[in-house]
C-alpha cells in the first residue's frame, strides 16, 4: 500500500475552512486543489457574544481559513477565534486565505490623533496566523505587505485575469486608470493584451467626495474604454470617471474591478453610467465574473510545506518610517495627497 503523505500541501492533509460567508469560494478552492472542504457552525449567544465551533477533523492538518475582509469589523473576533480553536484542536498550520484584505489605506496618520488602522490590524491578524495569502491588497504607500505583516504572505495579482477577460469580450479597449495609483493595474492588463492605456487625476476631499480629472484622450476616440481599479469603495472614484468620458466624445464605459466593496448604492449609481461592470469574487457580489480559485488554489499547492519554513520566516516586524517623523499629512486616507 502507497504511505499516505503526510506533507500539509497534499490534498490528505490540508483543510479548506470557510467563514461563513465564504462558502462558494471555499467549495472552489477545495475543487480546485481536491482538498478536503471543512465546516464550522457559529452563532451569536443572546448577549451578543460570538459562539464557535468547527465541525471538520483540524488535527496535524494545514488548515486554510477563508475568509474575505470586505466589511471586517463584524465578524474578525469570530475569525480570530476560529484560527485560535484550530490550532488548540491541533492542526499543524493555521493559515488565512483572504481575498480581499481589509485595512489597508490607513498607513499614515493623516490628522493628529488617528489610529493607523493597517498596522494595528496587521498585527492583530500576525498573531493569529502562520501565513497570509491575499489578493492585490491596496499597495501604496508601503511597497509590500512585509513591513507591516510579520509571518510569511502570498500576494497575489487579478490584473492577468481581468485583461484576459477584458481581451475576451471588449473590442478595441482602451484601458484607463482612475487616479495615479491604479497606473499599476492598467499598465499591466493593458501590455497583457497590446492596448493602449490612460490614466486620470483624483484629488480626494473626504471618504466619498473624490474629483477626477480627464486629460486629453481624444486620441483614442473611437475605442471603448474600460475603466479599471483595485477597489470599488464607496464608488466614488469610478463614478466620477464614468461620469466624465462621454464629455470627450466616449461611448459609456466598461469597469473592471478587483474588490467589488460597493458601499450603499454605489453599485446602481455606477451602473447607470456604464455598460458593464465586472469584478473578481474577492469579495461576493453580483458584479463577479472572473473567479479567482485556479489563482489562489496554485499558491496554497506551492506554498511551502515544512513547518520549519514558517518559524524561519517569523521575525521582528519590520522597520517602519516613524509616524512622528513624517509628520501629519493634510488629505485623508485612501488616497495619495494630489
Ligand atoms: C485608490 O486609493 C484606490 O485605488 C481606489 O481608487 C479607491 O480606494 C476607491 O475608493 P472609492 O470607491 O471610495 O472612491
Amino acid at each position: 500500500m502507497t504511505p499516505v503523505d503526510k506533507r500539509p500541501g497534499t490534498p490528505a492533509m490540508r483543510l479548506i475552512l470557510p467563514l461563513p460567508g465564504n462558502e462558494i469560494f471555499a467549495r472552489r478552492l477545495a475543487d480546485e486543489g481536491g482538498w478536503e472542504l471543512g465546516a464550522m457552525e457559529t452563532r451569536r449567544f443572546p448577549d451578543g457574544e460570538t459562539y464557535v465551533r468547527i465541525l471538520s477533523e483540524v488535527k496535524d492538518k494545514a488548515v486554510d481559513l477563508v475568509c474575505t475582509l470586505a466589511r471586517p469589523d463584524d465578524g474578525f473576533l469570530r475569525l480570530i477565534f476560529a484560527a485560535d480553536a484550530a490550532r488548540d484542536l491541533g492542526a499543524r498550520q493555521v493559515n488565512l486565505v483572504a481575498p480581499y484584505l481589509s485595512y489597508m489605506r490607513q498607513d499614515r496618520r493623516f490628522q493628529p490623533g488617528e489610529a493607523v488602522t493597517s498596522r494595528s490590524f496587521a498585527r492583530l491578524v500576525s498573531s493569529s496566523f502562520d501565513r497570509l495569502l491575499t489578493v492585490d491588497p491596496h499597495l501604496h504607500r508601503y511597497p509590500a505587505l512585509s513591513p507591516l505583516y510579520t509571518m510569511p504572505t502570498d500576494t497575489l495579482h487579478a490584473a492577468p485575469l481581468l485583461a484576459d477577460w477584458i481581451a475576451a469580450e471588449v473590442d478595441k479597449p482602451l484601458i484607463i486608470g482612475p487616479d495615479e495609483e491604479s497606473d499599476q493595474w492598467v499598465s499591466a492588463i493593458a501590455a497583457r493584451i497590446g492596448a493602449p492605456h490612460a490614466v486620470l487625476r483624483k484629488v480626494r476631499h473626504g471618504d466619498r467626495h473624490v474629483e477626477v480629472k480627464l486629460p486629453d484622450l481624444s486620441k483614442w476616440r473611437g475605442r471603448q474604454p474600460v475603466l479599471a481599479d483595485d477597489i470599488a469603495s464607496s464608488g466614488n472614484t469610478l463614478i466620477e470617471a464614468a461620469r466624465q468620458l462621454p464629455l470627450q466624445g466616449f461611448v459609456r464605459p466598461v469597469v473592471a474591478v478587483v474588490h467589488a466593496i460597493f458601499a450603499d448604492d454605489s453599485f446602481q449609481r455606477l451602473a447607470a453610467l456604464c455598460d458593464r461592470i465586472v469584478s473578481t469574487d474577492s469579495v461576493p457580489h453580483e458584479s463577479n465574473s472572473v473567479r479567482l480559485a485556479s489563482l489562489v488554489g496554485n499558491a496554497i499547492a506551492s506554498a511551502p510545506h515544512d513547518e520549519g519554513d514558517l518559524i524561519r520566516h517569523r521575525r521582528p516586524p519590520e522597520e517602519l518610517d516613524e509616524v512622528k517623523q513624517v509628520g501629519f499629512d493634510s488629505f485623508p486616507a485612501s488616497d495619495p495627497p494630489s
